[in-house]
C-alpha cells in the first residue's frame, strides 16, 4: 500500500520519498445504533482495518494544492488555491478533502502554503462503510499534523462533520467521523451522540466472527432520503415538546414516549419517533449484553433493529431485506441487519465460525437467487482510529 502510494507521489509530482508523510484514517460498521445519532441517541460503531490511506508532500513556497486519488486515476489531479476553497462540482471526490480544510480556514487556521497529495483507499465505494467520512478524517488529521496546530482528535471530528454539512450538504449525524476519529483496535464504541461522552467496550465474540456482507446495491436516493427523514425527526419532535420539554426525541425513554406519542398526528412522523426512541433504547441494552458475554441477546436486539428500519424508519430495502432474512434462516447466524445510512450498502452478522464459508457460500447464493445480484462478504477487523503512519525503522521489528 505505502509503495504504491510513494511510487505516485514520485511519478505525479517528483516528490522525493524522504518528504512525504503518510495517514490513514478507517472506514467504521455500526453494530446498533442506527439513524439515532442525530436523534441524541446512543450509536455503537467500530472503526475497522480498511481505510484510506494519504500521502503527502508539504510545499512552503506555493499556494496551490494538488491532490489524486488512485481509486479515481480519470479523474486526473484535482488543483486548487489553498486561499480559495469553493465547492466545485466537477472536482468530484476531492470537494471531501477540501470541505475539511476550508472548515480549518473558517477557524482561522490558515496555514498559508499547500502541498501535494495522493490518496488511496480500499473501502468498497458506495457501500456505506462510510469512505466520505474516513477521507475527510485522513484529511483533517494530516492539516492538523503537518501546519501543528494542536487540535483534539474531537475537535477533528467536529471539522469532519462539518465539512459534510456545510460543504458536501449531507445533514449527518456525528457518528461516522467520531468512530473514524476515535477507533479503536478490536473494540466498539458506546457514544452517546448527545453529550458526546463515550466508552469503549471489547468485541470479543469467541466462536463468532464479525460479517460484513454488501449488498452491492450502491446507496443511491441516500442523500436525499436521509434528509427527509432528519426533518420527519425534527416535526415529531416539535409535536412532542408541545407537551413535554426535550432537546431530542432520544431524551424519551419507552413509557414517556408511550405517554406523549399522541400529539405526533403525522403517521410518518409518529413512526420516526418510534423508531428512535426504541433503537436508543436496544442500544444501550445491546452494549450491556455485549459487556456480560451474552451473544444470543446481542444478536436479537440487532435483529430487532433491522426490523425496525425496515418498518418504521423505512430506510431499507429488496436488497438489505432479502440479505439480512437469507441470513436469518441460518441457525449459526444469531444476529444480521442492515448498518449505516440504508438504501442498499452492507449488512452487518454475527456468525458462528464453524463452516463459515459454507454458511456465507447459502446466503449468497439465495440473495442471489431473489435479486440477481451477488452479495461480498468480508471477515470485519476492528482496527485503529484515524493517525499519521510512521515509517518502520530498521531495527523495530
Ligand atoms: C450515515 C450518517 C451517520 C448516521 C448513519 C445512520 O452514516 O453519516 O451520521 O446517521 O447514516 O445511523
Amino acid at each position: 500500500m505505502e509503495e504504491k502510494l510513494l511510487q505516485a507521489m514520485k511519478e505525479y509530482y517528483d516528490a522525493n520519498e524522504s518528504d512525504v508523510r503518510l495517514f490513514f484514517a478507517p472506514g467504521r460498521v455500526n453494530l446498533i445504533g442506527e439513524h439515532i445519532d442525530y436523534n441524541g441517541g446512543f450509536v455503537f460503531p467500530c472503526s475497522l482495518s480498511i481505510g484510506t490511506y494519504m500521502a503527502v508532500f508539504p510545499r512552503p513556497h506555493t499556494d496551490r494544492v494538488r491532490m489524486l486519488s488512485l481509486n479515481f486515476p480519470d479523474k486526473g489531479v484535482v488543483s486548487f488555491d489553498v486561499n480559495k476553497l469553493e465547492y466545485d462540482e466537477s472536482d468530484d471526490w476531492a470537494n471531501y478533502p477540501k470541505g475539511v480544510l476550508n472548515e480549518f480556514a473558517k477557524l482561522g487556521k490558515q496555514p498559508g502554503s499547500g502541498f501535494d497529495a495522493v490518496f488511496y483507499g480500499n473501502i468498497p465505494n458506495g457501500a456505506g462503510l462510510s469512505s466520505s467520512a474516513s477521507i475527510e478524517l485522513a484529511t483533517a488529521v494530516m492539516w492538523n499534523e503537518i501546519n501543528e496546530f494542536g487540535l483534539s482528535m474531537t475537535d477533528l471530528v467536529k471539522i469532519g462533520q462539518r465539512a459534510e454539512n456545510d460543504f458536501i450538504g449531507v445533514s449527518c449525524g456525528i457518528m461516522d467521523q467520531f468512530a473514524i476519529g476515535m477507533g479503536r483496535e478490536n473494540h466498539a464504541i458506546l457514544l452517546d451522540c448527545n453529550t458526546l461522552d463515550y466508552d469503549y467496550s471489547p468485541v470479543e465474540l469467541g466462536d463468532y466472527a464479525l460479517v460484513i456482507a454488501n449488498t452491492n446495491k450502491r446507496r443511491g436516493l441516500a442523500d436525499s432520503k436521509y434528509n427527509e427523514r432528519r426533518a420527519e425527526c425534527e416535526s415529531a419532535l416539535e409535536a412532542v415538546r408541545t407537551k413535554k420539554e426535550v432537546r431530542h426525541l432520544c431524551d424519551l425513554n419507552a413509557a414517556e414516549f408511550q405517554e406523549v406519542k399522541s400529539v405526533i398526528t403525522e403517521p410518518e412522523a409518529l413512526k420516526r419517533a418510534k423508531h428512535a426512541v426504541y433503537e436508543n433504547e436496544r442500544t444501550i441494552q445491546a452494549a450491556e449484553l455485549l459487556k456480560e458475554g451474552d451473544l444470543h441477546g446481542f444478536g436479537r436486539l440487532m435483529s430487532q433493529s433491522h426490523v425496525s428500519l425496515r418498518d418504521d424508519y423505512e430506510v431499507s430495502g429488496n436488497e438489505l431485506d432479502n440479505l439480512v432474512e437469507a441470513a436469518w434462516s441460518e441457525d449459526s447466524v444469531i444476529g444480521a441487519r442492515m448498518t449505516g445510512a440504508g438504501f442498499g450498502g452492507c449488512t452487518v452478522n454475527i456468525v458462528h465460525k464453524k463452516e463459515l464459508e459454507q454458511t456465507l457460500g447459502r446466503i449468497g447464493s439465495e440473495y442471489t437467487k431473489k435479486t440477481g445480484l451477488e452479495a461480498e462478504f468480508y471477515i470485519a477487523e476492528i482496527g485503529p482510529g484515524a493517525k499519521e503512519l510512521k515509517p518502520v525503522k530498521e531495527g523495530d521489528c
